[in-house]
C-alpha cells in the first residue's frame, strides 16, 4: 500500500539532509562560508522541491538513487534564492525557516556569498554524480540554469520587485509567479520524469502541470502572508503588505485568490492525467500545495 504523503515527505527530507551533510562536511572551504551555507540548509524548510523531483521520477521508475544528488542540488538553488530574497535590498525579512535570516545571523556580505556558493556548488554537485551519464548531466545543467536564471526564477524576482507599489493585471501577476516560482518546480518535475524516461509527450504535459502547480503554490504563499501564523510559517506574516507587493489577495481579495487557486488546480490535475501520472505522489502533492498551512 502507498504510504501517506506526510510519511513520504519525511522519508525523503532525511535523505536530502544526509546528502547535504555528506557533500559539505568534508569540503575544504573557508569556515565562515561553510557555516553560513549550512546554517540555511540545516534550518529545515519543507524540502518540497526535492520531494517533487523524486515523486516525478517515481511516477515512471522505482528506485531513487539516481536522482538524490540532483534533488539536493535543486534544494541548494532554492535555499540560495531565499537567502537573497530576504536581504535588505529585496524583501528585507528577519526570519526564515523559524530562525534569523542568514544576513541577520551572519552579515550581508556573507549572506550574499553563501547564496552565490550554494548556486554554483549545485552545478558542481550534478557534475560529480557517477550515476548520471554525460548527456544527462548536460541536459540537467542546462535545464537548471534556464529555470533558475534570467528566463526563470531570477527574471521573476526582478519583475516582482518592479511590481511593488504598482497596479498589475491578472495576466501580469501570473507571469511574475510563473517565473519566480513555477520555473524551479518545472525543473523538479521535468528532470525527475526525464531521468525516469518519460516520453516527450508526457514531458510536455508535465511542463504544463508544473506551470499551474507553481501558481497554486505561490497563490497559497501569498494567502498565508495574509492569513497565516508566523510560528507555523517560520517567516513573518504581512511582509508583502509592508513591501507593497503585488499579490493575488491584493488583486482579488482572499476569497478571490482561493477561487483562482482552485481553477489552477483543475488545470494542473488535467495535465497530470494526460501525463499518465495521476496515481503518483504528484497528485497528492497538488492537494497539499493548495491546502498547506506552512
Ligand atoms: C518559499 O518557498 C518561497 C516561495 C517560492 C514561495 P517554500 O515555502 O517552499 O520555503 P521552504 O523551503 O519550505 O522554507
Ligand atoms: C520568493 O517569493 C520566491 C523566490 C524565488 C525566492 P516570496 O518573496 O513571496 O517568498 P517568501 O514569502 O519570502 O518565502
Ligand atoms: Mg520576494
Ligand atoms: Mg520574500
Ligand atoms: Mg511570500
Amino acid at each position: 500500500m502507498k504510504p501517506n504523503l506526510l510519511d513520504y515527505i519525511n522519508q525523503y527530507k532525511e535523505v536530502i539532509q544526509k546528502e547535504f551533510n555528506h557533500c559539505l562536511e568534508n569540503m575544504d572551504i573557508p569556515q565562515q562560508l561553510k557555516s553560513s551555507m549550512l546554517y540555511s540548509l540545516e534550518a529545515g524548510g519543507k524540502r518540497l522541491r526535492p520531494v517533487l523531483l523524486i515523486a516525478s521520477y517515481q511516477a515512471y521508475q522505482n528506485e531513487v538513487s539516481k536522482v538524490i544528488s540532483t534533488a539536493a542540488a535543486l534544494e541548494m538553488v532554492h535555499t540560495y534564492s531565499l537567502i537573497h530574497d530576504d536581504l535588505p535590498a529585496m524583501d528585507d525579512d528577519d526570519y526564515r525557516r523559524g530562525k534569523l535570516t542568514n544576513h541577520k545571523a551572519f552579515n550581508e556580505a556573507t549572506a550574499i556569498l553563501a547564496g552565490d556558493a550554494l548556486l554554483t556548488y549545485s552545478f558542481e554537485l550534478i557534475t560529480n554524480d557517477p550515476s548520471l551519464s554525460d548527456r544527462e548531466k548536460v541536459t540537467i545543467i542546462k535545464m537548471l540554469a534556464s529555470c533558475s536564471g534570467p528566463s526563470g526564477m531570477v527574471g521573476g524576482q526582478i519583475l516582482d520587485m518592479e511590481a511593488e507599489n504598482q497596479p498589475v493585471s491578472l495576466d501580469a501577476m501570473e507571469r511574475i509567479h510563473a517565473l519566480k516560482t513555477s520555473e524551479l518546480l518545472k525543473f523538479a518535475i521535468y528532470t525527475g520524469a526525464y531521468l525516469g524516461k518519460a516520453t516527450e509527450e508526457q514531458l510536455a504535459h508535465l511542463k504544463t502541470f508544473a506551470y499551474y502547480l507553481g501558481l497554486i503554490f505561490q497563490v497559497q504563499d501569498d494567502i498565508l502572508d495574509v492569513t497565516g501564523e508566523q510560528e507555523k510559517l517560520g517567516k513573518p506574516v504581512g511582509s508583502d503588505e509592508g513591501n507593497r507587493k503585488s499579490t493575488y489577495p491584493k488583486l482579488l481579495g482572499v476569497a478571490g485568490a482561493v477561487e483562482q487557486k482552485e481553477k489552477y488546480a483543475i488545470k494542473a490535475k488535467e495535465s497530470l492525467m494526460k501525463a499518465g501520472a495521476q496515481d503518483s505522489y504528484l497528485m497528492d502533492l497538488t492537494d497539499y500545495f493548495s491546502t498547506r498551512d506552512h
